[in-house]
């Protein structure tokens, strides 16, 4: 098989959903394309290369890092984007050490009503495939995306409502990660959630590194946008007035602001549809339409969130 190839999914083992070879050229972009307050990326990319470089000597002392780094906050605010990123930020780092394995995990791929079956698998995961993959290279970043789904907080899971083996699922993830950490120091697992609170406590306290996204603040909003126009544009070549109206931008970036960052993004693409001539002719999308669009998008946010 090809070095950067990308097994399809029907050989991978149970819950495994990905396995990519990086850096690889294609894994470009996902870094750069999500804006974070200064020092977010900085931490993420510290944390990262301190445990997949020196996970075994760290591993030596009392206080030796998890390995295990958390990204929580609502949705579409480039959570899961960024892990992508940094996965391959990271193997540029370490590229000339050897290749990176990029690990991807469906935590809803483990049943929790088979008597037993999900935390049996969710325990070979983490004694068999990943230690098996981990082997292949020199380092390895697992990215487990909505890990509340797997890592459910035992203390306010009732077991009335919850199947036993939703608690066993959370005991089995938390020995797997410590049964990982001593067999396979250079792995980097991380993690994404949009419920901080419905995570277990043990695992939040495993967690070398939790980062929050919060929504994306007014300045932010505004360059979102811009790159969105500009990128419009350059299919769209009649775009191009409206990518560089910066009145224009100012007044789309206080109407959005308040939404989240994929919302904000898209606002363009919700514009481009809000009339079938418009979709059959998008270079004609001006300044109204998208002002339309984010009032739209408003409106439709202030409903969610009264309802
Ligand atoms: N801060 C940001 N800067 C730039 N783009 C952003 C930002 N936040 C979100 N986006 C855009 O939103 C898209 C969706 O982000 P992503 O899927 O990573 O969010 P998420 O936090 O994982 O969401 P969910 O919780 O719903 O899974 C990104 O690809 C990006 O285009
Ligand atoms: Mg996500």
């Amino acid at each position: 098989m090809a070095l950067n190839a990308t097994r399809p999914a029907a050989t991978l083992p149970p819950g495994i959903i990905g396995v990519h070879a990086l850096p690889a050229d294609h894994h470009d972009g996902p870094w750069d394309s999500i804006i974070t307050p200064s020092g977010v990326k900085d931490r993420l990319l510290g944390t990262a290369l301190l445990v997949l470089r020196h996970g075994r000597a760290l591993g030596e002392l009392n206080g030796a890092p998890h390995g295990l780094i958390l990204l929580s906050g609502p949705p579409g605010t480039g959570k899961t984007t960024l892990c992508q990123g940094l996965a391959q930020k990271v193997a540029l780092a370490l590229a000339p050490r050897g290749a990176t394995t990029f690990v991807e995990i469906d935590p809803h791929a483990f049943p929790s009503d088979m008597l037993g079956e999900g935390p049996r698998a969710i325990g070979r995961l983490f004694s068999d495939s990943l230690p098996e993959l981990a082997a292949r290279r020199p380092h390895t970043v697992v990215l487990v995306d909505e890990i509340e789904a797997m890592a459910v907080r035992r203390s306010t899971a009732s077991f009335e409502t919850n199947p036993v083996d939703v608690h066993r699922a959370t005991d089995a993830l938390l020995s797997g990660l410590d049964l990982l950490r001593r067999t396979c120091p250079q792995v980097l697992v991380l993690g994404t959630t949009n419920f901080a609170a419905a995570v277990d406590e043990a695992f939040l306290d495993r967690a070398d590194l939790v980062l929050r996204l919060g929504l994306p603040d007014r300045p932010t909003v505004e360059r979102i946008l811009r790159e969105a126009l500009a990128e419009a544009a350059a299919v769209f070549p009649g775009l191009l007035a409206v990518a560089l109206d910066d009145e224009l931008i100012a007044d789309l970036a206080d109407r959005c602001t308040g939404l989240d960052g994929r919302r904000v993004r898209k606002l363009v693409l919700a514009a481009m549809g809000s009339h079938p001539e418009l979709a059959s002719d998008p270079g004609r999308l001006t300044g109204e339409h998208l002002r339309a669009a984010a009032d739209a998008e408003r409106a439709a946010l202030a409903e969610a969130r009264s309802r």
